[in-house]
């Protein structure tokens, strides 16, 4: 048999996979259909590839929790965006987080999240692309994000709508695939935030490990406090 007849390697045929996910250009009905198809060999196809941007960003929680946020870790609620099988929520539980809440635009991958049991609530059809409207503002201490600001899915301006739903003093931890920084207007997005006082940038792991073909960035910002307004400032 010629070499080039033979089945493609299955790392090979991942990577095709998420390849066209990302020419998807945000389309909420093409990502949903690419997603639907995928929620059940996700998990071993990431493993085929490398994948270990959840952990990465769980065990910054971690860090963060233990260095910023009183409180025992039991008791942090945590938002994981665009949840897909539950891969973080799975790691942050391993490191003692108990009150985690996911959301996915895809209705069979947050399905795949809530039979891991390391969610409270993890929903579908949400749509980070647009307002989280069943969110309530201020209401996580930590909002994670993990392979979701990748091409072809969420844009940057997502970015905004984690830190409306993180309270003041909180943290949004978050992955860039190293082309997705490249390419998409995330860095001056975050430029933007920062001047209109939304997020602070506490730090960003850059040039890290993400999949065995490509590095990603880990960033993470701090949500903060709000200024007091003018007649809160007054004396009384
Ligand atoms: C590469 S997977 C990452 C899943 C998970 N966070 C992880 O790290 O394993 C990307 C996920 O983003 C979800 N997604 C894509 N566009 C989205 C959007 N606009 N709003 C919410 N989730 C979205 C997909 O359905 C998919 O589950």
């Amino acid at each position: 048999m010629n070499i080039l007849d033979q089945p493609a390697a299955p790392e090979q045929a991942v990577r095709e996979r998420v390849k066209a996910s990302h020419t998807l250009d945000g389309d909420a009905a093409r990502l949903t259909h690419l997603y639907r198809g995928w929620a059940s060999t996700f998990d071993l196809d990431q493993a085929r590839v490398g994948y270990c941007g959840p952990m990465i960003v769980a065990e910054l929680a971690g860090a963060v929790q233990t260095a910023y946020l009183a409180g025992q870790r039991n008791a942090i609620a945590i938002l994981d965006a665009g949840c897909g099988t539950g891969l973080v929520g799975v790691q942050l539980e391993r490191l003692g987080f108990r009150l985690i809440d996911g959301f996915d635009l895809s209705k069979e991958m947050a399905d795949k999240a809530r039979q891991t049991g390391a969610y409270r609530h993890a929903r579908g059809d949400v749509d980070l692309n647009g307002r989280l409207s069943d969110y309530s503002s201020e209401s996580y201490d930590l909002t994670v994000c993990s392979g979701v600001f990748t091409l072809g899915h969420v844009r940057p301006d997502g970015l905004r709508e984690l830190a409306r739903v993180t309270r003041p003093n909180g943290f949004v931890i978050a992955s860039t695939r190293k082309s997705y920084a490249e390419t998409t207007f995330f860095e001056g997005e975050v430029r933007r935030l920062q001047d209109d006082g939304v997020l602070i940038l506490a730090q960003c792991l850059r040039n890290g490990r993400y999949v065995a073909e490509e590095d990603g960035h880990y960033w993470v910002f701090q949500v903060p406090k709000k200024a007091p307004g003018p007649t809160e400032e007054r004396p009384s």
